[in-house]
């Protein structure tokens, strides 16, 4: 099977055997089949945060589980529980149209409810881990059901006790939010307050409609549509390194962006300004490339294998590396 429609990166590869799930039960079904057993698997959404850099040799299961159900409602909250498959974008386009608040700093992230807790999604000042109430996950061995509290899956910025300690044990089948009645905007991030403006959002006007629009319209000006050009969002995390450091490069780099992180002795600063510091934007070998808008995005102009992302990833780490002591970690899954 071909995984190029499956991934945004749109790499050509491979996989041995592919399963669709559409249901839990699908899954009970999978689990017993000799082909699930013997070989390695990959859990695929929306293909949003993966670089392919060879054939798998192992099952592809894509989560393919939709509904989105209203569970419950008090004075303040609405619980809305979504199946793992639900697009993301289209489940805050949901809730914003509904008037269920806490999502809209979010449209427009690539990718499935179902992987966005997983490595705790997060733009313009908000992450899920501050919406999110609860999940569904299925045991990958046993095919049991379990459900994890948000202390259980021990969110950190971007990350997740499913990247580490139960990393390829369980796969997400649905996600329960807290959304709010009465709206907390957060618009003190980047260019939303401005691009408001622009909008003609006054104070009086301001709505969750609004800050989705502006956010809307923020990626749309800054990251490519993988849709016209493979991408797969950030392909970096933000280093997070301690502030003596952080001041000793503010002394020759008096520009540094840099963001002191609560409670700890470290600032985080953006890989997208060191990136572009080191002369990548922009650049281009083959169809792998740096995108021209936004130095964190790598970019597959049509025909780039993933060995040539990777092999330019590694370029823009070691350059990054040797021009500021800073090291940078991949955010999208290498497979
Ligand atoms: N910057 C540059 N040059 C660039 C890009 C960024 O100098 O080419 C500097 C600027 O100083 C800018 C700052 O970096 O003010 C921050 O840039 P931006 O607001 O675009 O955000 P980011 O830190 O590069 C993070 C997330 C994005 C998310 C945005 C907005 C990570 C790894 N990435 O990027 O998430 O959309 O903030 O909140 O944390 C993703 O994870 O795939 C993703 C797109």
């Amino acid at each position: 099977v071909s995984l190029k429609p499956y991934n945004t990166f749109g790499i050509h590869a491979n996989a041995r055997y592919w399963a669709e799930i559409q249901d839990p039960a699908d899954f009970q079904t999978l689990l017993h089949l000799n082909e699930y057993v013997a070989v390695p698997k990959l859990i695929l959404g929306g293909g949003s945060n993966l670089l392919l850099t060879g054939d798998f040799e192992g099952m592809v299961i894509r989560m393919n589980i939709q509904g989105i159900e209203l569970v419950r409602q008090d004075e303040r909250h609405y619980w809305v529980k979504a199946g793992a498959g639900v697009n993301w974008h289209e489940f805050v386009m949901y809730c914003v149209k509904r008037g269920y608040a806490g999502l809209e700093n979010l449209s427009l992230i690539p990718g499935t409810v179902g992987a966005a807790p997983m490595q705790n999604i997060g733009a313009y000042g908000v992450e899920i881990e501050q919406v999110f109430e609860s999940l569904e996950a299925l045991n990958r061995q046993t095919g049991e059901i379990r459900t994890f509290t948000h202390a259980e899956c021990q969110f950190g910025y971007r990350e997740s006790v499913f990247k580490h300690d139960l990393k390829d044990q369980y796969i997400i089948t649905s996600v329960t939010f807290q959304l709010d009645k009465t709206p907390t905007f957060h618009t003190s991030y980047g260019a939303i307050a401005e691009t408001l403006a622009e909008m003609g959002v006054t104070d009086e006007t301001l709505s969750i409609k609004a800050v989705s629009d502006a956010v809307i319209r923020i990626r749309r000006s800054k990251l490519p549509d993988p849709a016209e050009i493979g991408n797969a969002g950030s392909f970096f995390k933000n280093p997070e390194i301690p502030k003596e450091q952080f001041e000793a490069l503010r002394v020759e780099w008096p520009d540094m962006p840099g963001y002191p992180l609560a409670d700890t002795n470290r600032v985080k600063v953006p890989a997208g300004w060191l990136i572009e510091r080191c002369g990548w934007k922009g650049h281009r070998t083959g169809d792998a490339g740096v995108h021209a808008r936004q130095a964190l995005v790598l970019v597959n102009y049509g025909k780039a294998t993933g060995h040539e992302i990777l092999a330019l990833a590694h370029e823009v780490q070691r350059s990054v590396g040797e021009k500021f002591g800073i090291t940078i970690n991949p955010e999208v899954n290498l497979v």
